[in-house]
């Protein structure tokens, strides 16, 4: 998929948005291809997830977002309920319904979950990863040389970036003193996990990319036992986006100052809106 992206790309006009044309189409079609949901409607199920992810959204564009999401999934699992599938989807209402083991409305929700958490995200990743690498070509040059570094350059894009404008949340079971402050059983605490990643006691020079560094994993995908499902995959499509960009496209440039790019700052994700390049 993501040479096919950048065959595009080497044979289209120059300067391209990256954002339109590379980091937000590889997500949706791996999440698309692994659920079973139709690529073709990315537009329409887009626009849903970005309204129930926008700050400035009203909770009337909300619950309307949500509604148009909740009968578009479920119109496509009673289709796969119907004609089975060979896609998640496909299996889970095909064998989890049939068996009993789960009603309708729970694939249709755990498909809602997988497919607005699944792609708004990684697109947002992968922009501010290749934003993080271009603004710093002494790294850039670093993962040009040495490719074996992709692994731990995007552990560290992750840590780097601010992908999520949310904290996560959890609730002491019991009293612990964090940071000189008691916290007390039944009292909740919202951590900023971005904040984590520039923790000087956990990253020296926090605020330098290092495509090399040895560190803690960053909390990019939350902590402890309950953190986010789809981190594997969300790793792996980096690796592979970012890998191959740098290898096949090695002039990839900003076409614009990276102080004039304007970014998504009314949303929970995160993210450049356009991402004008050129090599
Ligand atoms: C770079 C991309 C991604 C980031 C930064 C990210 C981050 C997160 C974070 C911080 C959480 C909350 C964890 C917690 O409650 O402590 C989460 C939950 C979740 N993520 Fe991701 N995620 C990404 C990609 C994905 C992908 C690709 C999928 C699906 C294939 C996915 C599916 C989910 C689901 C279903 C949850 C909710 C889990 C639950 O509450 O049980 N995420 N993610």
């Amino acid at each position: 998929m993501v040479d096919k992206l950048v065959d595009d790309l080497l044979t289209g006009p120059r300067p391209v948005d990256l954002v339109a044309n590379f980091s937000s189409l590889l997500p949706a079609a791996v999440i698309c291809d692994f659920l079973g949901v139709p690529f073709p409607d990315r537009d329409r199920f887009g626009g849903w997830i970005l309204t129930l992810t926008q700050h400035d959204a009203t909770a009337e564009q909300q619950a309307g977002a949500f509604g148009n999401l909740f009968e578009y999934m479920d119109a496509l699992v009673a289709a796969k309920e119907a004609e089975p599938t060979d896609d998640l989807l496909g299996q889970l209402a095909d064998v989890q319904i049939r068996q009993g083991e789960l009603t309708r409305q729970e694939v249709v929700v755990i498909g809602l979950l997988l497919l607005s958490a699944g792609f708004d995200t990684t697109a947002s990743s992968i922009a501010l990863g290749v934003v993080s690498l271009l603004d710093n070509p002494s790294q850039l040059d670093r993962l040009r040389r040495d490719p074996s570094l992709v692994q731990p350059a995007v552990e560290e894009l992750f840590r780097h970036q601010n992908t999520l404008q949310f904290g996560v949340g959890r609730v002491a079971v019991e009293d612990v003193e964090l940071g000189g402050r008691l916290i007390r059983a039944g009292e909740g605490v919202i951590l900023l996990t971005p904040s984590g990643g520039r923790d000087e006691k956990a990253y020296p020079r926090p605020d330098e990319l290092d495509v090399g560094r040895q560190g803690p994993d960053p909390m990019t995908f939350g902590h402890g036992i309950h953190n986010c499902v789809g981190k594997f995959l969300a790793r792996v499509e980096l690796q592979v986006a970012i890998g191959t960009l740098v290898r096949r496209i090695p002039g990839l440039r900003l076409a614009v100052p990276a102080a004039e790019l304007s970014y998504r700052d009314n949303s929970l994700v995160y993210s450049p809106r356009e991402l004008p390049v050129t090599w």
